[in-house]
């Protein structure tokens, strides 16, 4: 009994000890709702697990962020969000039916234009939520009498990078995108001769043609940014920040850059001293089943399981696509758990379980899986990856089909069009990969190259939020280029003065040649005379 309090006792002393020389740092964050909660969502918990106090910035019609949670604490705020299920579900609805119109270049236009229209009223609601906050004198009080640390946002929208310049904050981001493009193109040196667009579904290896088209999509892009994008803010910004500040330079002067990228499928690039590369951060080994789930699982035999999930934005499908799914899986000796909300499909074999909800990581690492069926989000291809199963694709919207063709060129899935596709196209589809044994053996490759790292990324990120703390920013690792006028930036002046100077030097000595050969001429012909 004595040995045992006296254990007790060290324990406590210990770690009394351990929690004084740890330092409890206050983190504000400002999230993106859907999909990129989920992964803000294993940061936050890091951070609370090592001891920080986090809080999160939410509107009273948040979609994943909950309102109540153990690890952080809310400050909500009663505004729209301009991120709310609603609007995204039907948003995501249009950008189907858009595309169920065929594949021309009228359709890729219309999508376009509706991806514009909606990032607009999205960005013009983040605006008016913005604008709400400013003039709640009493909570911005708050906010900086709360002496936090740093800010940690998900550029994807631009509430965050706003908010923290407002209260003068080193600012962190989880970022794969910004709300202006892919993370690296506001940063890092990006060639358009090996750094394909987003939305190109180019390599970087790129013929002439396609590079043309490639810089023809920045431009494009460029023009969608000042079109749908900065108008909305720069009244803000002139009223709230500095007049002088300019809206993408906002997120260049950020101090740290976590970027939700891995090059064991991402295709390299130059990058920036700021950047650390966090990608498949949220994956972790599996856990066991629920006993429902594991006695399902177990009952394929040696036939295996195939999962499918087209992710967290879409719940469900136009029925007849989910009908031409379902009937090809009918077909097949596997089982298949299939993560839908739509209506049960017609077609639905016995070999088919639906369900709301999967935990898809425990059945990705689970020994009987045998194919994943995925739309390409990064969240669930990095989780492919790190357990090393391969991919049967049916990109919908937005990266998906880029990330897809990534994890195809290294031949570990390939993707079918579920726009056009029937259902003996899609079981083609299934076969393949499933008979095949190239798909598995390359993406157990990609697996062994992404888990063999240092530091594992999720550390790696806990790590460098917890340095930008200590050092009250990382502005030694940012360049301040960004700043410079483009013609600095490019070097054309330098380029236009070194090369006047050459040409002066040309003019010079062609005149001087030109003198010399009139005067030998000249006494020649005086010579004759
Ligand atoms: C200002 O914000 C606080 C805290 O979120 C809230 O309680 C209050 O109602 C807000 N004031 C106004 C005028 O909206
Ligand atoms: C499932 O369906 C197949 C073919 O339709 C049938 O042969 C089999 O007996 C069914 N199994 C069960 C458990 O109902």
């Amino acid at each position: 009994m004595r040995v045992k309090m006296l254990r007790l006792w060290v324990g406590l002393l210990f770690s009394a000890l351990c929690a004084t020389s740890a330092y409890g740092g206050k983190v504000l964050v400002f999230p993106l709702d859907g999909s990129h909660w989920v992964n803000m969502k294993v940061i936050i918990e890091g951070l609370h697990s090592r001891g920080h106090r986090v809080d999160v910035v939410r509107t009273d019609d948040s979609w994943y962020i909950k309102e109540k949670s153990p690890f952080y604490n809310a400050i909500t705020l009663d505004v729209e969000s301009g991120f709310s299920k609603d609007f995204i579900v039907k948003f995501v609805e249009q950008l189907l039916h858009i595309q169920r119109e065929g594949k021309s270049a009228w359709t890729r236009f219309k999508l376009e234009m509706e991806q514009g229209e909606k990032a607009s009223q999205m960005h013009e609601k983040t605006a008016k939520l913005l604008e709400w906050i400013f003039e709640n004198k009493t909570l911005v009080e708050s906010l900086q009498s709360a002496k936090y640390d740093l800010v940690l946002t998900d550029p994807g929208v631009p509430g965050g990078v706003i908010l923290a310049h407002c209260l003068k904050l080193p600012l962190v981001f989880n970022v794969r995108w910004t709300s202006h493009g892919e993370g690296h193109l506001a940063i890092a040196p990006s060639p358009l001769s090996y750094v394909p667009m987003t939305g190109t579904e180019f390599s970087d290896k790129m013929s002439f043609s396609e590079r043309v088209l490639n810089t023809l999509v920045l431009l494009f892009g460029e023009y969608q940014i000042s079109k749908y994008i900065k108008p909305h803010y720069e009244s803000l910004i002139k009223k709230y920040l500095s007049p002088g500040e300019n809206y993408q330079s906002l997120f260049q002067a950020a101090d740290l850059w976590l970027m939700r990228v891995d090059f064991v499928f991402e295709f390299p690039r130059p990058t920036m001293p700021n950047v650390i590369y966090i990608g498949g951060f949220q994956c972790k080994p599996a856990k066991p089943l629920p006993a429902h789930l594991e006695e399902f699982v177990q009952s394929s035999g040696d036939h295996g399981v195939i999962i499918m999930s087209l992710g967290t934005l879409i719940g469900e499908l136009p029925s007849d696509l989910a009908d031409e799914i379902a009937a090809a899986f009918a077909k097949l000796p596997q089982k298949v758990i299939w993560r839908y909300k739509g209506a049960k499909p017609s077609t639905l074999g016995n070999n088919t379980l639906l369900v709301d909800w999967m935990p898809q990581n425990d059945l990705l690492g689970h020994p009987k899986i045998k194919l994943f069926v995925a739309h390409g989000g990064t969240n669930g291809v990095q989780e492919a990856i790190y357990h090393g199963v391969p991919i049967l694709g049916l990109p919908l919207i937005f990266d998906q089909r880029d990330n897809l063709l990534r994890i195809g060129m290294r031949g570990a899935g390939k993707s079918v069009d579920i726009f056009t596709m029937d259902h003996d196209i899609f079981f083609q589809g299934v076969q393949e990969v499933l008979s095949d044994p190239s798909y598995k053996k390359n993406m157990q490759r990609l697996s062994r190259l992404h888990r063999d790292q240092p530091i594992p990324p999720l550390d790696n990120a806990l790590f460098w939020i917890e340095f930008v703390m200590r050092h009250k920013g990382a502005a030694h690792l940012r360049t301040d280029s960004y700043q410079l006028p483009w013609f600095v930036y490019y070097s054309v002046d330098v380029l236009l003065c070194l090369s006047s100077v050459v040409l002066l030097i040309l003019g010079a000595l062609s005149t001087f040649f030109g003198c010399l050969c009139s005067k030998v001429c000249l006494q020649r012909k005086s010579k004759h005379d």
